[in-house]
């Protein structure tokens, strides 16, 4: 088939990238470069790229001729980013997403896999949390990406479109780079490849659901193959680990040791995370294989620069 990875140079849509062309399919990927690296797809000469913005309409209309499957990835990422940057997050998930959607359905493309967030989730209220839990997002990224869902499932009713709106959890491993706005394991390898004291933000004791890359890319595959699914599913390993045990996974796995230091808690975090993801197992047959102690010793490779991909 011909694919396009809207964000394809960014962390994740570079790992769907590498495994579409795997698979022997055709790849264009539209990035404009704002938080992506044109280095992420120098190994894959065969795809073409477009450096354009989803906010423009007629870019995003050039980039779809032809495709089959698009896999929606560009975004403003993260809650903090959005507090900081609120306009983005209206401007490029949610006008941005309208403009791939409006160029999916002019290109007759079939299928829109659109890479949600559980931020549309908010204060966590059950556990383990299924599709089906209430919606209250606590941050403009959270609040936007609950819209570009909507978006893609509307599209989905008035439109021969299938959409897949697919909730990650906290997403890691190869490829993930730490910036201002990085995520707590690209920090903590960061802070043991120098050397320096993990700061850990309350006691410590809090639980996330972390999922390697490569199984977002086999949850983005199954559902870009499946035919006649349409639908928001959540994306997760289903297994949860404290924050003190991930640094001691992580420091095991980086073979380095550094001190601990405890913080006050930040406001806004959420105690603990887990996810259903039965509805993804039933409707395309996601199956998380990646075990997080596996996942953390490739990713530290990675970082020290021992894994080239
Ligand atoms: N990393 C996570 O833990 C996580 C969790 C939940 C959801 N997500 C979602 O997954 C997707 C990929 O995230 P990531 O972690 O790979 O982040 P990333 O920043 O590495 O990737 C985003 C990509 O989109 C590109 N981009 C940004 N704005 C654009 C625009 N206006 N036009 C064209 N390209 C643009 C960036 O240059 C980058 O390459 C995002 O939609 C994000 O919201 C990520």
């Amino acid at each position: 088939m011909k694919a396009l990875v809207t964000g394809g140079a960014g962390f994740i849509g570079s790992n769907i990238v590498r495994h579409l062309l795997n698979e022997g399919h055709v790849v264009t990927v539209l990035d404009n470069l704002s938080s992506g690296y044109r280095t992420n797809l120098s190994p894959f000469p065969q795809v073409a790229f477009i450096e354009g913005d989803v906010r423009d309409a007629a870019t995003a209309e050039r980039a779809m001729r032809g495709v089959e499957v698009v896999f929606h990835l560009a975004a403003s990422v993260g809650n903090k980013r959005s507090i900081d940057h609120p306009l983005d997050d209206a401007a490029i998930n949610v006008l941005g997403t309208l403009n791939v959607l409006e160029a999916a359905r002019h290109a007759g493309t079939r299928k829109i896999v659109f890479s949600s967030s559980a931020g549309i989730f908010g204060e966590l209220k059950t556990l383990p949390i299924r599709e089906d839990h209430p919606v209250e997002p606590d941050s403009p990224y959270g609040a936007s990406k609950l819209g570009a869902e909507k978006a893609c499932l509307v599209y989905s009713k008035l439109y021969a479109l299938e959409a897949v709106c697919l909730r990650y959890f906290n997403v890691y491993g190869v490829n993930q780079r730490y910036d201002a706005y990085g995520n707590v394991i690209p920090i903590f390898a960061q802070r043991l490849l120098h050397g320096e004291p993990i700061t850990i933000f309350g006691d410590g004791e809090q639980t996330r659901d972390f999922v390697n890359v490569n199984d977002v890319v086999q949850a983005n595959y199954r559902a870009g193959v499946a035919r006649g699914v349409s639908g928001a599913f959540n994306i997760a390993s289903a297994t949860r680990v404290t924050i003190n045990e991930l640094a001691r996974l992580m420091m095991a796995a980086g073979d380095r040791q550094c001190p601990l230091e405890y913080g006050p808690p930040r406001p806004g975090d959420v105690r603990h995370s887990l996810a259903d993801i039965g509805a993804a197992q039933r409707a395309f047959g996601y199956q998380p294989t990646v075990d997080l102690a596996t996942g953390l010793h490739e990713y530290m490779r990675w970082v020290k620069g021992e894994l080239t991909v």
